[in-house]
C-alpha cells in the first residue's frame, strides 16, 4: 500500500506516504502539531470569527477539519471549510485513524465518517457547519475570489513538493482571500516567507509545535 499507518507521540494516528517519503504529521504528534499550528496559531487568531471562510490545502486525513469542528470558542460561528484533496483517502484507511477513540472527539465519530463518505461536492457536518470538498490538486481547483479568511496550508514539503510552495500558488490562494485573512502553515523556510512576501502576505514565524523550531503565519493585506 502507498500509505501505511503509524502512532505518533501523542498516541494519534498519522500516514507515510511511501510516494513523498513524507508523513501526514509530525511524528512528536499529529493531533499536538495540528492543534498547534492551525487551531491555535490560525483558527483562534481570527478578529471575527461568526463568519469563517476555511481552505484548507491537502485534506488528507480530515484531522483539521475534525479540530476546527469540535473547538469550542467556534461553535456558534458559520463556517464555510473547503477541503482540497486530488489523493482522497480510501475507506481501509479512514479505518485505521484513531482520532475519534480520545474521549475529547469521541462524540464527532460520525461527522469524521461522514467527511470521509465524499470527496467532491458539499455536506453540512452540523447546523452551521458546511464542508465542501474538491478532489483535484490546488493548481486545478476553481476559487471564489476574496472569499477565504482562513487558509490552512498543509501540503507536502518544499522539498518533495516544491511547486506548491512557489508565489504562483500562494498568489492564486491570496486572490481567494479576504484582506486581513490569515494563512498557516507548519513550515517556516527561507523560500517559503519570501514567496509569501511576494504574493500579498506580511509574515510572522511564530514557535512551532514540539519537534519544530518555528512556523509561518502570513496575514493577507
Ligand atoms: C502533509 S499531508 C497533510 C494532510 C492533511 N492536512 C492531514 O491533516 O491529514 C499533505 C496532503 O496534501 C495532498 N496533496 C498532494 N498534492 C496536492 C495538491 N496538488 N493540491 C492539494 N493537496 C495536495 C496530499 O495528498 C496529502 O493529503
Amino acid at each position: 500500500m502507498e500509505r501505511n499507518a503509524v502512532i505518533t507521540g501523542d498516541g494519534s494516528v498519522t500516514l507515510f506516504s511511501s510516494e513523498t517519503g513524507e508523513h501526514y504529521h509530525s511524528v512528536h504528534g499529529a493531533i499536538q502539531e495540528s492543534r498547534h499550528v492551525f487551531i491555535e496559531a490560525g483558527l483562534k487568531q481570527l478578529k471575527q470569527p461568526e463568519h469563517i471562510h476555511i481552505l484548507e490545502v491537502g485534506f488528507g486525513t480530515g484531522l483539521n477539519c475534525l479540530l476546527t469542528l469540535a473547538e469550542p470558542s467556534v461553535r456558534a460561528a458559520e463556517i464555510h471549510y473547503l477541503g482540497i484533496e486530488p489523493k482522497p483517502l480510501t475507506g481501509e484507511e479512514v479505518l485505521m485513524l484513531n482520532y475519534c477513540s480520545s474521549e475529547a472527539y469521541a462524540a464527532f465519530a460520525p461527522r469524521f465518517e461522514q467527511m470521509h463518505s465524499f470527496c467532491r461536492g458539499s455536506r453540512l457536518l452540523r447546523q452551521g457547519f458546511t464542508l465542501g470538498r474538491v478532489d483535484v490538486g490546488i493548481e486545478q481547483a476553481v476559487l471564489e475570489s476574496g472569499f477565504f479568511n482562513l487558509v490552512y496550508f498543509d501540503a507536502f514539503s518544499a522539498e518533495v513538493q516544491p511547486a506548491l510552495w512557489e508565489p504562483a500558488v500562494f498568489q492564486k490562494i491570496r486572490a481567494a482571500m479576504q484582506a486581513g485573512g490569515i494563512l498557516v502553515t507548519y513550515a517556516a523556510k527561507g523560500s517559503v516567507r519570501r514567496a509569501l512576501q511576494q504574493s500579498g502576505f506580511v509574515t510572522n514565524r511564530l514557535p512551532g509545535p514540539p519537534g519544530k523550531r518555528e512556523m509561518l503565519q502570513a496575514i493577507a493585506y
